[in-house]
């Protein structure tokens, strides 16, 4: 009894002994907390005063599962799998005790236990499917005897966990416990022992096993999973826990497991996992900044930002205020608004008092008095620098001292708009991507007078909105939009050197990106990029000339693509084709086929050379964090794990040489590699040792 090692204790209440586990921050199963649980098992398994065992954890949560840390590293013993069989063949009753998130590895050994009680917080889960994985201990076999083989598989596929409560219903936990976790399940144990309850080993359970519904189920969840290899091995393995005995679907599921965790997809996951967490990491900050309050907020702009913007608020429960210039506009907004929720409710994503519940934290105010007592202010109003240094120099008058006063700009200069306040040290960006309510990136612009408080402020209102975030430093178009730009001329070169936007659209989607560029800036509306482009006084032939034509886009039905009412479908346009083919002609370019190869080649690489100029100029602080940017703002196929991960996949001397080629090809100057690859590519190096 006592402490077994640096992570694990058992100690004893009667004849009921609790092993404890406290490895912060999250109970990860590392080594030494297995083989201290083992260790601790075998001690209780032989001591005949013990009658029961209760597995529980310190600290915010149950084992949230296997340490990714080590994966890809050299198996240690106890594996997971062989201390999860020795729960289950314990010759006592062996209770889980859970609170907080019990995921992935660690709900499988809860599964493996005889019986569970739940804090009335607790969630269970098996996200592996995020990490490229399946569950590798048990989990394909075990929950699907618990609760029937379509719903185990939507949890598995989706990766999302489930509460309490429906886990009770499901039977996936025995009780939930009124108030001490850790003495509720000592008691239960103790009832278990005194009514010489059967030990129940989920593993003899077959009446769930009903493969009526899979197949469906199976489509259904994974049509929307192009490229990935994960969630097919998931069907697969939960399919043999109907078809193969116990045994060997576990083997199986081993099998399956094993591929995945050493092929590319998960690694590359995997790296998105901590690029993101290491993200929230800002050099610079003073360690112990506090955040600044967040009780409540303001948006500036009723608009396609500002109404997403307050609905970001309004889901998480923070009341905000939405401020407009006219009760007209205001009112539209707030219709969008109410539309939006609407459409939520009428596709079963949300219940109808939830939608008013969310509705009633959002207040319509003309003027910008308004702001009232906000702790922050999000400015959300056209994109014009002289408006929106008006807006804040209001705001320095009407905001109270301390607010967090942030600008949506896209590529307007923060230090600039800060400016215009007697203090620039509480002014950030906040750069949400559309639309805004659904897209999980916040691009966090650091101005140069930023006070480390406000950008943790600013943090924090990222985490509180459910959003991922990446500080960034203030240049045109910050991160992901320096870089679309980069995108966008050589998507149009393709156009003109003879691919079709359909042709360009393809190759993007099969590369595993929701869409490509075409059909992104028919989305955002071509408009936007003709009035930037004009103030700037810069030029896209074929997207001026589209423009000059009316082909806004799908707000017109027309952009790149011709769209009918109502659909999103992109649909080749001949006027189009004409549009592109007078330009070429017009600028005497010989048009030739072009693969989607050299498509992708054309259009990523050079968005990684600006990626490593955006390094090179210290405006982002890792490669990782504009991984994490493209992955969260622009839908990157997070198996390819980032723009940067997918260079040093690709190996930065190739990269180097393709870019050194189209720069020649073309005299475009600006496609040399920049100085940060050629001296990592020479040296043999990736982004990853930046
Ligand atoms: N292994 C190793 N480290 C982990 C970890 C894990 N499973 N889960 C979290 N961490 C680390 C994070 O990297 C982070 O480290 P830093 O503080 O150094 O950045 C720290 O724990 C805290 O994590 P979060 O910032 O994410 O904390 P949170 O409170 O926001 O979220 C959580 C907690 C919900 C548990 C979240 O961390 C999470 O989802 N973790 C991953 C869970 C998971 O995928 N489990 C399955 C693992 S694979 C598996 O188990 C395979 C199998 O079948 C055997
Ligand atoms: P929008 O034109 O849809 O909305 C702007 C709103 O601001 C309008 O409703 C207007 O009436 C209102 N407004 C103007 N002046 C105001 C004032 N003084 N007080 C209160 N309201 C005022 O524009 P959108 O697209 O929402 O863009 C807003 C900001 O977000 C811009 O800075 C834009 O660059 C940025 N942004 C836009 C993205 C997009 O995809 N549309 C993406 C990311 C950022």
């Amino acid at each position: 009894m006592g402490n077994i090692n640096a992570s694990v204790d058992l100690r004893r209440d009667g004849r009921i002994a609790i092993v404890t586990t406290d490895n912060p921050p999250v109970n990860a199963l590392k080594h030494e907390v297995r083989a201290g649980l083992a260790e601790a098992l075998g001690q209780v398994r032989d001591d005949d005063d013990v009658e029961a065992v209760v597995i529980a954890c310190a600290g915010r949560t149950f084992f949230a599962g296997a340490d990714i840390t080590e994966f890809g590293r050299p198996p240690q013993a106890p594996s997971l799998g062989e201390f999860i069989a020795a729960i289950e063949t314990m010759p006592k009753p062996v209770v889980a005790a859970l609170h907080g998130t019990a995921l992935g590895g660690g709900f499988e050994l809860a599964l493996a236990c005889h019986f569970r009680v739940a804090a009335a917080g607790a969630r269970v889960g098996l996200p592996e499917v995020r990490l490229g994985l399946l569950p590798g201990a048990g989990g394909t076999q075990r929950l699907p005897r618990l609760v029937g083989p379509e719903k185990a598989l939507k949890m598995i596929v989706t990766g999302e966990p489930i509460g309490a409560v429906e886990a009770l219903a499901d039977g996936v936990v025995d009780e939930i416990a009124a108030g001490d976790l850790t003495g509720s399940a000592i008691a239960f144990a103790r009832r278990v022992v005194a009514d010489r309850r059967p030990l129940r080993r989920v593993r003899d359970r077959d009446d769930k096993l009903v493969a009526e519904g899979f197949a469906d189920a199976a489509a259904a969840l994974t049509r929307r999973l192009r490229g990935r290899e994960a969630p097919a091995a998931c069907v697969e393995a939960v399919r043999n826990a109907m078809i193969l005995p116990f045994d060997e679907g576990l083997k199986r599921e081993s099998e399956l497991f094993q591929k995945l965790v050493a092929g590319d997809q998960s690694k590359a996951q995997r790296h998105v996992f901590f690029a993101e967490r290491e993200a929230a990491k800002v050099p610079g900050i003073p360690m112990g900044t506090k955040p600044r309050a967040l009780a409540n907020g303001a948006v500036i702009g009723a608009g396609t930002m500002g109404g997403g913007i307050a609905m970001c608020f309004a889901n998480a429960g923070i009341p905000v205020t939405l401020i407009e210039t006219s009760n007209d506009l205001l009112q539209k907004g707030l219709d969008r608004i109410a539309a939006n929720y609407r459409a939520t409710v009428a596709r079963g994503g949300l219940a109808g008092d939830e939608m008013d519940r969310r509705l009633g934290q959002i207040t319509g105010a003309v003027g910008i008095d308004a702001v009232g007592d906000a702790d922050v202010v999000i400015e959300a109003v056209f994109e014009e620098m002289a408006l929106k240094k008006r807006v804040f120099a209001d705001l320095d008058r009407v905001a109270k001292p301390g607010a967090l006063l942030a600008t949506n700009t896209s590529t307007l200069d923060v230090d600039e708009i800060a400016g215009s306040t007697s203090r620039p040290q509480d002014v950030v960006g906040t750069h949400f991507f559309s639309p805004a309510n659904v897209m999980r990136l916040l691009e966090i612009v650091r101005g140069a007078k930023s006070g480390p408080d406000a950008v943790v402020t600013a943090l924090t209102l990222a985490r509180l909105l459910g959003k991922v975030p990446a500080v960034v430093g203030v240049c045109y178009g910050f991160v992901g939009n320096r870089m679309l730009a980069r995108r966008s001329v050589e998507a149009e070169r393709l156009l003109l050197e003879g691919a079709s936007p359909q042709e360009v659209e393809s190759a993007h989607v099969e590369f595993g990106l929701p869409m490509g560029p075409f059909a992104m800036m028919d989305l955002a509306g071509l408009d936007v990029g003709w009035l930037i482009r004009k103030s700037r006084g810069e030029h896209a032939v074929i997207e001026d000339a589209l423009c000059e034509a009316g082909h806004f886009g799908q707000k017109t039905g027309i952009g790149y693509f011709r769209y009918q009412a109502g659909s999103r479908a992109a649909i080749p346009d001949p006027e189009v084709e004409r549009i592109i083919l007078d330009t070429a002609a017009r600028l005497g370019v010989t048009r030739r086929k072009i693969g989607p190869e050299e498509i992708i080649e054309r259009t990523v690489f050079p968005m990684i050379n600006e990626g490593a100029r955006i390094l090179e100029d210290g405006i982002a602080t890792r490669p990782g964090d504009i991984d994490v940017i493209w992955v969260y703002g622009y839908g990157w196929p997070v198996w390819r794990g980032g723009p940067m991960y997918y260079a040093d996949r690709l190996g930065l001397p190739h990269l180097r040489d393709r870019l050194t080629f189209y720069a020649e090809r073309s005299g475009d100057q600006s496609l040399r590699p920049a100085a940060l690859i050629s001296r990592l590519a020479a040296e043999n190096r990736g982004f990853a040792t930046f």
